[in-house]
């Protein structure tokens, strides 16, 4: 599935067979964004232009995975577009661009992940930590024995990140993503929340995941990245921050209705949580302080 993102700073190889963590040095201002989804009839982003206030003053913006649809053909010319504009945008505010794989863009980014700080701060999608991707999916229980089977190779191997990555790439092969024709008005998207919401195993699938993330990250953490003391991960669409033995689990949220979406800052050793809102032009801007982290080392890449 090709793209092509004209001037496009971003390294990008088409349907990457691989997965590396070659990100050029980062300094200055680093933000975290992710679950952009843009393109899906239920993001909440109708315009890139709305992310301006998000990006300006900023270095570098980490586009966290999930950033437009590439895996649904009825959103993915629309987000496709929208993904031009957004690189567009950040050149034209002077921020760098790192966009990294979801389980929604697998195939359409060199990078899964980045370290920062020298290496006390991980970030990543975190599709990776659930070994079934998206456990409360409808077909989770038909995909399991694909997704069983490329496991038993895996645990045959030697098991670096590298190919840790590469499962979780070929694992969201063997998922499938829901599309659907969500409408813009409010008894429409009721009723999507309604069929999402069907059967009853669904929700309780998705909050089971909910509470047993931040000890999934730490599991993960603790596997490849054992001296991160922070993950950074948007994926469950549920924002907040958790302590988990010695790690702090950030979660970025989704631009979806009913589940907001939060902003993370890197600057000179020190790293905000803000809540993302509207302001009363549509554009998303930062709102209340969720969190404020202290001496960091250095925000630079590994
Ligand atoms: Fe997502």
């Amino acid at each position: 599935m090709p793209i092509s993102i004209e001037e496009s700073r971003v390294p990008f190889r088409g349907a990457c067979k691989s997965v590396s963590n070659a990100v050029a040095p980062m300094t200055g201002t680093v933000r975290v964004l992710s679950d952009l989804h843009l393109g899906h009839s239920g993001t909440m982003i109708e315009d890139v232009e709305q992310l301006a206030p998000l990006i300006e003053g900023a270095d570098t913006v980490i586009f966290n995975g999930d950033t437009f649809e590439e895996r649904c053909p009825a959103f993915y010319e629309k987000g496709h577009d929208m993904l031009g504009e957004l690189d567009a945008l950040c050149r034209s505010v002077g921020a760098e661009a790192v966009y990294l794989s979801g389980n929604h863009d697998p195939d359409s980014w060199e990078h899964s992940w980045v370290d920062l700080c020298q290496g006390d701060v991980f970030v990543s999608h975190g599709h990776a930590i659930l070994k079934y991707i998206s456990p409360w999916s409808r077909n989770a229980g038909k995909t399991a024995q694909t997704i069983d089977g490329l496991w038993q190779e895996f645990e045959d191997s030697e098991q670096t990140i590298e190919q840790r990555f590469e499962l979780t790439r070929k694992s969201c092969h063997a998922t499938t993503v829901y599309q659907p024709q969500l409408g813009r008005s409010l008894i429409s998207k009721a009723l999507t929340v309604a069929e999402e919401a069907w059967p009853p195993s669904r929700p309780l699938s998705v909050i089971r995941t909910w509470i047993n993330s931040p000890e999934d990250a730490r599991d993960f953490v603790a596997e490849y990245r054992p001296h991160a003391k922070f993950f950074i991960m948007g994926h469950t669409h549920f924002p907040g921050i958790w302590k988990s033995g010695g790690l702090n689990v950030i979660n970025t949220g989704a631009f979806f209705l009913l589940l907001n979406a939060r902003t993370v800052e890197i600057a000179d050793g020190r790293m905000t949580v803000h809540a993302i809102k509207r302001n009363r032009s549509g554009e998303f801007v930062r709102g209340v302080q969720k969190g404020v982290f202290s001496n960091l080392p250095l925000t630079t890449s590994e």
